[in-house]
């Protein structure tokens, strides 16, 4: 396979930096399609810690090329920070090894301010617990026509033209929630000065990506969030505000469909979920905090403590379907060792109603109860198993009951966080 997409398939906090650190090694081109600095991944190479939010995971390996493509939105500042800190860490990133879609939106001081005052002024049930990041409020942006692009960065009268449209908009919100209006000389100063250091780094990502799959080049494409985050699929509106799933990812460069060979779902063997909406297995007991302990589950973003339920097998199957998942790489199988008895869910009860998929209402999503199965747990330890040979009977037949239920098969198997401890089954860049 030439090109993978690396999807997580719940909502988010799967696993995904130690397998797309694996992938990435052995891709050429490495990008990320959707999102911006709301994620967060953890690297671990050499035993040194690499904390990426913007930058895709490709930059600390030598010789790739890392993409940032125009499906994302860009905190110009944030970037440079990061790539400030990733440099520090002995990384070298040049134009040659980071490119910027010239058509990426940015997003700007006001993007943050906006998401925070209104998250601030929510009430409870309409709050969506966000990263803050101004991740929704520059999407709204783009959709609206009054983005700020990389582009724009590069003439100073067409920066002016694309500020005052901005503001238009902006001015009135902000008078709206009590706000001053735009010092709107400060921020041209402030992205005119940004602009020195961004536009090293614009390309024709398109263009680029397009002559890279012409000569044959392994595309890695990284996913953030999970496909429950997504903002058609999800559990709206508590999403984020891009597409998540895999077909975002041919959009989010300027490829084709066709460009797609893989899709690898990554799926964590219980649920998580950070900030607010329907999470149907959640659990708020001593299990539930089990959970929470054994799979340190606090956000790499936030820090926020992340909710903690047993597996939805309704969820993924739905997330393997609308992300055209080939395989998944299961994390964390061994949170789940010394549990006696382990659940898994199969469907929903809703006011009496059996039902095999989750509802698009957020209000029926809410009061879905979840119809369990129930399976033995493992005494023994999985963590740092790299072969079948190694997991217990019990672990065995719970991975071959996910599989069966989510209608997928297992790709990988990871059984802690160091990179060796895997069980591979398919190979997501195999021919
Ligand atoms: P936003 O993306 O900051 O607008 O946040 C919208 C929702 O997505 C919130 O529930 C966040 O907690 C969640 N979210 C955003 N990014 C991530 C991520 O990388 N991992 C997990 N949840 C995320």
């Amino acid at each position: 396979m030439a090109n993978v997409v690396v999807v997580g398939a719940q909502w988010g906090d799967e696993g995904k930096g130690k397998i797309v650190d694996w992938l990435s090694e052995r891709a050429d081109v490495i990008c990320r399609f959707q999102g911006g600095h709301n994620a967060g991944h953890t690297l671990v190479i050499d035993g040194k810690v690499y904390k990426l939010h913007a930058l895709p995971s490709g930059v600390v390996r030598g010789g790739k090329l890392s993409v940032i493509g125009n499906g994302v939105v860009l905190d110009p500042w944030h970037l440079m920070k990061e790539i400030a800190t990733i440099r520090e860490q002995g990384v070298e990133i040049t134009p040659e090894t980071l490119m910027i879609a010239e058509n990426t939106p940015l997003i700007l001081p006001i993007h943050g301010e906006l998401d925070r005052a209104r998250e601030e002024a929510a009430s409870k049930g309409t709050k969506i617990g966000t990263t803050g990041r101004g991740i929704g409020p520059a999407y709204e942006d783009k959709v609206g026509r009054r983005s700020v692009r990389v582009a724009d960065l590069a003439d100073a009268a067409t920066l002016e033209a694309r500020v005052d449209r901005a503001l238009q908009h902006h001015d009135p919100l902000r008078k709206g929630l009590g706000f001053e209006p735009v010092d709107r000389d400060a921020l041209l100063a402030q992205l005119n000065e940004i602009a020195d250091h961004i536009l090293p780094f614009a390309a024709p990502v398109w263009k680029v990506m397009n002559e890279k799959r012409k000569a044959g080049k392994r595309i890695l494409f990284e996913g953030a969030q999970g496909a429950l985050l997504d903002i058609d699929f999800g559990t709206y509106p508590f999403v984020t505000s891009s597409n998540v799933i895999a077909g975002q990812a041919a959009t989010g460069v300027g490829l084709g469909p066709g460009a797609i060979d893989y899709v690898l779902g990554i799926v964590k063997a219980y649920t998580t979920r950070v900030g607010e909406g329907p999470f149907p297995t959640e659990l708020e007991d001593a299990d539930g905090q089990r959970l929470g302990e054994r799979g340190h589950e606090f956000g790499t973003t936030t820090g926020r403590k992340r909710r903690c339920g047993w597996f939805d097998a309704c969820l993924v199957r739905q997330t393997c379907a609308t992300s055209g998942v080939n395989g998944i790489s299961l994390t964390k199988l061994d949170v789940l060792d010394g549990f006696e008895t382990l659940k898994i869910c199969v469907g929903y009860d809703l006011d009496g109603k059996r039902l095999d998929y989750l509802p698009i209402a957020a209000e029926e999503q809410a009061r879905c109860v979840p119809i369990y199965e129930e399976m033995p747990g493992w005494s023994q330890s999985t963590e740092g198993a790299r072969s079948w040979a190694d997991l217990p009977a019990e672990a065995i037949k719970y991975v071959r009951r996910v599989e069966e239920l989510i209608e997928c098969p297992v790709a990988l198997l990871s059984t802690s966080p160091e990179r060796e401890d895997t069980i591979l089954v398919t190979d997501p860049f195999a021919d």
